[in-house]
């Protein structure tokens, strides 16, 4: 019995990891650290006002509690004192909370960006993120890298409907809005792998719209966009019939591959091998995901703008090849 009581505390326990990939308690930049400092500033203050609440209302409850042949306790009406303590006190207190907040909402709503700040365009499409580097020359979904130490700005842009970037250890929510040109400028501070979700929602797959974002040393991001440019190494073997898959079904209508095809409308898959996930953050991006995917992403992925393919098993197995192969 106590066992059964236990599971969903312990459930609910485990939803509290202080450093997962999604906490909004742990922070990887300038903007994250900032938001957390009034955080931090809330919850002192209001952990220490209930302290003082609840201990003198359990002192009031003791020392004053009805007693047989006690008599009526004094009546308190229009007392000036009181009246301006109860409403000076907590003026004080959310003025304390204002200052920094607004403070804070300025600092991080500013657009400049110093010289040398890495662009990178931010596309929220349903039901995935297209990253751009347009200085680069790097076109990638689903996966941003950014160099720890280096200030980037997010120019974020809406292609269909409202989405919102949301990253938390690195920052607050920013809408994504058609027409809109907002943007995020923020510094990485550590290196690490963190996870972000849309958070507005935008239709059928709203909650499988997920992305990853890894900062990283300067030198492993110039790695990774050496990597990006370089041309696909040709495939053999089971790949090489993935490709003549690719080349003849309806896929070259969306994606793109550098020297096989110019789609604009999924995912660029130049170097999909090389992201760790599949379809926005779903899935690991194994052979075999990738094969399960390809052959049925409706049933998958709900809405997806993939149409059904009509793959065979053994082509949907070559195409996995072949795509998992593009490093
Ligand atoms: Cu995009 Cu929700």
């Amino acid at each position: 019995m106590a066992r059964v009581a236990l599971a969903p505390l312990i459930l609910l326990a485990g939803g509290c990891a202080w450093d997962g990939p999604m906490s909004s308690i742990t922070s990887a930049s300038d903007f994250s650290r900032a938001i957390l400092h009034v955080y931090a500033i809330i919850t002192w203050a209001t952990a220490i006002i209930g302290l003082i609440v609840f201990v003198a209302l359990a002192y009031i409850l003791v020392r004053f509690r009805a007693r047989p042949d006690a008599p009526p306790p004094s009546q308190v009406r229009g007392h000036t004192l009181l009246e301006l303590g109860w409403t000076i006190g907590p003026a004080l207190v959310l003025l304390m909370i204002a200052i920094p907040t607004i403070q804070v909402i300025f600092r991080t709503e500013t657009t400049a960006a110093p010289q040398g700040a890495l662009q990178v365009t931010v596309r929220g499409w349903q039901w995935w993120w297209e990253f751009r580097y347009p200085d680069l020359g790097v076109v990638t979904a689903n996966e941003l890298h950014l160099p720890v130490g280096r200030t980037v700005v997010l120019h974020l842009e809406g292609p269909d409907v409202i989405h919102s970037f949301w990253v938390p250890h690195l920052g607050g929510k920013r809408d994504v809005v058609p027409g809109r040109n907002n943007r995020i400028v923020l510094t990485p501070d550590r290196a690490g792998e963190h996870w972000g979700q849309c958070a507005e929602f935008c239709g059928a797959s709203h909650a499988n719209m997920g992305m990853r974002v890894i900062t990283e040393p300067a030198a492993e991001f110039d790695a990774w966009v050496t990597r990006q440019k370089a041309d696909p190494v040709e495939p053999s073997g089971l790949a090489a019939d993935g490709k003549a898959v690719f080349a003849k079904s309806a896929c070259v209508g969306c994606h793109t591959i550098a020297g096989v095809s110019a789609g604009g409308l999924g995912p660029n898959l130049s170097h999909f091998g090389g992201r760790a996930t599949l379809a926005a953050g779903m899935w690991p991006n194994t052979p075999d995901n990738v094969a399960a995917w390809v052959r049925d992403p409706q049933r998958l992925k709900p809405g997806a703008k993939m149409p059904e393919l009509g793959l065979t098993e053994d082509q949907a197995k070559a195409l996995a090849a072949y795509l998992t192969g593009l490093k």
